[in-house]
């Protein structure tokens, strides 16, 4: 049996990333659940946002922005900086996350979040009550220690990376489970029954 809930935006789980809008000199931050990546060549990024957001305010004078993808031990951070506005408070200070220079864009990446993204707006769309913005990535950045190399070649590490873990429904943070299988593979075992 399935019970119906109605039109509902439930959905999870999500990443409760952290998008920085401005420059170093006046930058803002909000955590975002309604975010996706939205196509791979070029990588296309869309995150969603409430019109009346400071930091969206921010990115569309610059038309840049960053995401920043924090670990499970930073979910109170990550939860602050989702409570208030940065109009009248700098929460970069109040939650201890420093906002360092990016390489490509003028918009500062996280140091505290261990994978950024640096991107610039490709286009905007509007969605009922939400701006659909979309970003091509122009750089990613990962912390030197949650990187593997096999054979040479950088590979993520998932669990040093500890990514924060979001379900709106319930608005509950939660933190990965074990690695279950790989991708593009698992589902093999059954096509070969
Ligand atoms: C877990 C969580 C997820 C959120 N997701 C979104 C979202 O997807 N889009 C949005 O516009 N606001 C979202 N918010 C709300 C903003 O983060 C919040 O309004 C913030 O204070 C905006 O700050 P600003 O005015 O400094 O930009 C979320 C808040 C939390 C706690």
């Amino acid at each position: 049996m399935k019970r119906q809930l109605g039109q509902t935006d439930v959905f999870f789980p999500a990443p409760a990333a952290l998008i920085v809008g401005g420059t170093i000199e006046e930058a803002d931050v909000a955590t975002i659940a309604w975010i996706g990546m939205l196509s791979s060549t070029p990588p296309i990024v869309g995150v969603s946002f409430d019109n009346r957001r400071y930091t969206l305010e921010l990115i569309r004078r610059t038309r840049e922005f960053t995401v920043n993808i924090p670990s499970a031990d930073h979910y109170k951070e990550t939860d602050f900086c989702g409570l208030i506005s940065g109009r009248d408070t700098n929460k970069f200070i109040k939650a201890g996350l420093t906002p360092i220079a990016a390489s490509r864009i003028k918009t500062p990446i996280i140091r505290e979040c261990p994978f950024n993204l640096e991107c610039k707006i490709v286009q905007e769309f509007q969605l009922g009550d939400y701006l659909l913005i979309m970003g091509e990535i122009v750089e990613t950045h990962i912390d030197e220690d949650k990187v593997n190399f096999v054979n040479n070649r950088p590979q993520i590490d998932i669990s040093k990376i500890n990514p924060l873990v979001y379900c709106a429904t319930v608005r509950e943070y939660w933190s990965l489970g074990k690695k279950l299988g790989n991708a593009f593979q698992s589902g093999m075992d059954l096509l070969n029954q």
